[in-house]
């Protein structure tokens, strides 16, 4: 893309959150990564307080870059709380748009443009793996198959018209997050990302989808647990269950209704 393509500041001030857990190799490499692929964008690191020490290397950037910035949380208290700590903050300090992204380079911050010129258009988009031209890399088939199949279930249990309800590389208006009930989030681990995709849709937000290649990550572990998908479970399930028995209580108050007059 040339530097005009790069000129976002008609979105207003862009905020990407890079939540982090033991990320010391990853972090340096993906913060120069985004300073480079949208210059204007502010970058807020949200640490768990990692025993490896990706809190002070974040610190250091934030010391020699007035871009960055670093909040440290006490404990890995999961994915959902660090991005609401990192969104309460951003809204709090006039952000318009606020990006989350993995520190692990699996969400590639050259496609960040991508996601960004979707927003023109959209109060949130989603990168996604699962639509035309998107992808993934080096991924193992059994990450592949939750994957698919935890965008099935999604789909079908809350009748959401997304291809990649459960990605984590997004941009949100800032009105957006503001109309999502952000304090009534119970979700801890990446569930929360169907919470908030959901719960956009539901309120009527206009969602796009526009494909991402995630790539596996080369260095560090992923943080995903036996935990995180069994919650994921069962709140989509709870959900969906939630929304049957909401449209089954509408068609017998209406048919009472219209049977009254
Ligand atoms: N602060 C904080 N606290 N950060 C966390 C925590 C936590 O409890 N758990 C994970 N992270 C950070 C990691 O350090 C990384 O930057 C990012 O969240 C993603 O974690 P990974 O462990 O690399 O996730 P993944 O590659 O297995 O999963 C990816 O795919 C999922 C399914 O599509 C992510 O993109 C998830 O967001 C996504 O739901
Ligand atoms: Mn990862």
């Amino acid at each position: 893309m040339s530097a005009e393509h790069l000129d976002f500041s008609d979105l207003g001030r862009i905020l990407v959150i890079v939540p982090t857990y033991n990320e010391r190799d990853s972090l340096p490499v993906i913060i120069e990564r985004i300073r480079t692929s949208v210059p204007g964008a502010h970058v807020l690191i949200a640490d768990d307080n990692s025993p490896d020490g990706t809190g002070e290397i974040a610190d250091a950037f934030a010391a020699s870059d007035s871009q960055v910035q670093v909040m440290h949380r006490r404990s890995k208290d999961g994915l959902g709380a660090a991005y609401i700590a990192g969104f309460t903050w951003g809204l709090h300090n006039n952000f318009d748009v606020l990006v989350e992204m993995d520190a692990d380079g699996s969400h590639q911050p050259e496609q960040l443009p991508r996601l960004l010129s979707a927003l023109r258009d959209a109060d949130l988009v989603l990168g996604s793996r699962w639509v035309a031209g998107g992808g993934t890399q080096n991924w193992s088939k059994g990450r592949e198959v939750l994957s698919r199949g935890g965008n099935l279930y999604t789909r079908t249990m809350l009748g959401v018209p997304l291809h990649d309800a459960t990605g984590g590389y997004r941009a949100f208006r800032a009105d957006t997050l503001r109309g999502l009930d952000l304090h009534s989030v119970a979700s801890q681990g990446y569930c929360f990302q169907v919470d908030l995709a959901w719960r956009a849709v539901q309120r009527g937000f206009t969602v796009t989808e526009v494909p991402i290649t995630f790539v596996e990550r080369e260095i560090g572990t992923s943080k995903m647990s036996r935990a995180i998908v069994a919650e994921a479970l069962w709140r989509v399930t709870q959900w969906g269950v939630a929304k049957r028995v909401g449209q089954v209580k509408d068609a017998l108050t209406g048919r009472r209704r219209s049977s009254e007059n």
